[in-house]
């Protein structure tokens, strides 16, 4: 080869050289200048994320698998009223009440476990530095993937403490207005009591019934009993007070007529028949005096129809079947059955077979046919609250 040739085959090779470096370097630049990018784009999330972190309203931690905090914001410090730098040495069951802790600590391990779910919310206490309790609601996520470092969990922490505050006086107020209900039906019942002669066992057992048939009714028979048909179950309760009144009416009924001894006149027992006008007429003014008296409702039902009958032969307005509301159908059974059970001024006390017989030949004329069937059903438990 000539001196030429090789000169031009070293020219070649140079210029290759040179084009090749350049594209090399063209590359090498445009993977800086995307890296740059990804990095600037990186630092913003960051920010974006330590400014939501931070500036928040809502306490938030990053925690280690044995809840040591590693990470919180000033909310969280503030919630908990600790400096940051004494909160992130320390870990959330060194700040949680040892009844609380007992409680939770199970559930924190199971958490942890693999096949639950990655993510809980509980509400809870914590102490304070300053050593009162805050209520807050902490909600808990597992981070994935874990780090070299072990698992990490991030956690809101929102404090509660105002709105418990606000529920607890709500709580208290309700519990107190319970209490006053409770209060009025209670003096009511106990002046119809004396005035008729009968002893506080018979309103108390009338309730119990009461109680116990709803509760079967609600349980065994659930298309009649339940929705548009029956009542709600938490009124069950204010149902069972209200019942200690169905002879409230009794107390415009002269003496001679209510205490006497012996059978009754047609002309006296019409006059005992008005009783449950009597009765409502009482709730009525009670209603209009009192603000609110929505209580006194199943009280109204009861005192007014308890006597009337299932195939409209009954007092004082003759209705019949489903027209006499529900807590006047159940009380008429659980008063005939007391009434049978106890010696009574004009009456010795049937046995208890012999008062459900009875009760049981009276489905579908006296009593409501499906009451009857629950009656029959607990039968057993009427016996045993006559007997207590
Ligand atoms: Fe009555
Ligand atoms: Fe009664």
């Amino acid at each position: 080869m000539n001196e030429f040739a090789v000169l031009s085959l070293l020219g070649v090779s140079a210029l290759v050289a040179v084009f090749g470096y350049r594209k090399e370097l063209r590359k090498s630049r445009d993977c800086c200048e995307a890296l740059w990018e990804q990095q600037r784009r990186l630092s913003e999330s960051e920010e974006a994320f330590r400014a939501f972190f931070e500036q928040h309203c809502v306490g938030f931690a990053i925690t280690d698998e044995n809840g040591r905090w590693l990470k919180v914001n000033d909310r969280l410090c503030e919630i908990l009223g600790y400096e940051r730098e004494e909160l992130e040495r320390l870990a959330w069951h060194e700040l949680t009440p040892a009844e609380c802790l007992r409680e939770e600590m199970p559930h924190f391990e199971s958490f942890l476990s693999p096949r639950s779910s990655n993510e809980r919310c509980l509400e809870k206490q914590y102490i304070r530095k300053d050593g009162a309790l805050v209520d807050v609601v902490v909600s808990t996520k597992i981070l994935e993937p874990s780090t070299k470092h072990g698992v990490r969990l991030a956690s809101t922490v929102h404090d509660v403490s105002d709105r418990k505050r606000l529920l607890n006086a709500l709580a208290a107020r309700a519990s107190e207005l319970v209490r006053h209900r409770e209060a009025i039906i209670t003096s009511m019942a106990v002046l119809s009591e004396f005035r008729d002669g009968e002893t506080g066992e018979h309103i108390r057992r009338t309730k119990e019934y009461v109680l116990l048939l709803l509760e079967r009714a609600y349980s065994d028979c659930p298309a009649r009993f339940r929705g548009e048909w029956g009542y709600p179950r938490e009124d069950f309760e204010l149902i069972g007070s209200s019942a200690v009144l169905h002879d409230i009416g009794k107390v415009g009924v002269p003496d001679r007529i209510l205490l006497k001894p012996g059978p009754l006149t047609p002309e006296e027992f019409d006059t005992i028949r008005t009783h449950p006008i009597i009765g409502s007429y009482a709730l009525r003014k009670a209603e209009t005096t009192l603000e609110n008296a929505e209580f006194l409702k199943y009280a109204h039902e009861i005192v007014t129809y308890h006597h009337e009958k299932w195939d409209g032969t009954g007092y004082p307005y003759g209705l019949a079947g489903e027209a006499i509301p529900l807590s006047a159908r159940i009380m008429a059974v659980a008063d005939v059955y007391d009434a049978l059970v106890t010696e009574r001024l004009y009456k010795k006390a049937f046995p208890h077979e012999k008062a459900v017989d009875i009760i049981a030949s009276e489905s579908g004329s006296h009593f409501d046919p499906e009451l009857v069937k629950v009656f029959l059903e607990c039968a057993g438990e009427f016996r045993a609250i006559s007997e207590r």
